[in-house]
């Protein structure tokens, strides 16, 4: 069920106590990470009105949300309402929580209760992210010589290994680049695949 698994950023981007948007086949997520270090990924609408999630901060092992700050433990459940604060809050209300992992310095996000089974990546160092104006098609004009397998795209540049995997986000895509080689020529690299693919141009 490896084609569940979706990459969402890398390790190194969601610091302790911050949340993002993210993305699965097109539903919008909330990806945050408490102040223990504790990654959690919910669908990016608060149960109460449907505020972005991802709008919302960090308090501890609490995500709160920014409009009437209603607050949800890493379970997803509510926590606590400001407007009530005596009120033990109903079971119900709950984020709709998917399953959220990162190995070898990337995030994955899948349903919730989906098997494991992540590409290995080990060897290789998280470099960036960049998003590429394309759809996904278009990246075998930039990537001339790598393999792709699933989401992750394999080649080597100047000698190094290197692994790309993919975020759809549909109109464009991100590649979330590792390698093993020198982190500043890899990222230079990365800037050229995007202008390839972009414009059809070497950078
Ligand atoms: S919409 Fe989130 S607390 Fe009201």
């Amino acid at each position: 069920m490896s084609g569940m698994w979706v990459a969402n950023g890398l390790s190194q981007d969601l610091p302790l106590g911050v949340v993002m948007a993210g993305s699965w086949q097109g539903a919008e997520l909330a990806i945050w990470r408490s102040a223990t270090g504790r990654l959690s990924a919910w669908n990016d609408r608060c149960p109460h009105r449907g505020m972005r999630l991802s709008h919302g901060f960090v308090r501890g092992e609490t995500l709160s949300c920014i409009y009437h700050g209603w607050t949800y433990g890493t379970d997803g459940a509510c926590s606590k309402i400001p407007a009530h604060p005596a009120m033990v809050p109903p079971a119900a209300i709950k984020a709709e929580v998917y399953a959220c992992v990162e190995a070898d310095g990337v995030i994955w996000v899948a349903p919730a209760g989906t098997e494991v089974v992540l590409p290995d990546l080990s060897g290789l160092v998280a470099v960036r992210s960049v998003t590429v104006q394309a759809d996904v098609a278009a990246l075998t004009r930039g990537l001339p010589g790598f393999v792709q397998h699933g989401a992750v795209w394999r080649g080597q540049v100047e000698g190094a290994a290197v692994a790309l995997v993919v975020q759809d986000r549909g109109a464009s895509v991100t590649l979330h680049g590792l390698g093993a080689g020198d982190r500043v020529r890899l990222s230079r690299w990365l800037d050229g695949v995007r202008r390839l693919v972009e414009e059809g141009v070497l950078a």
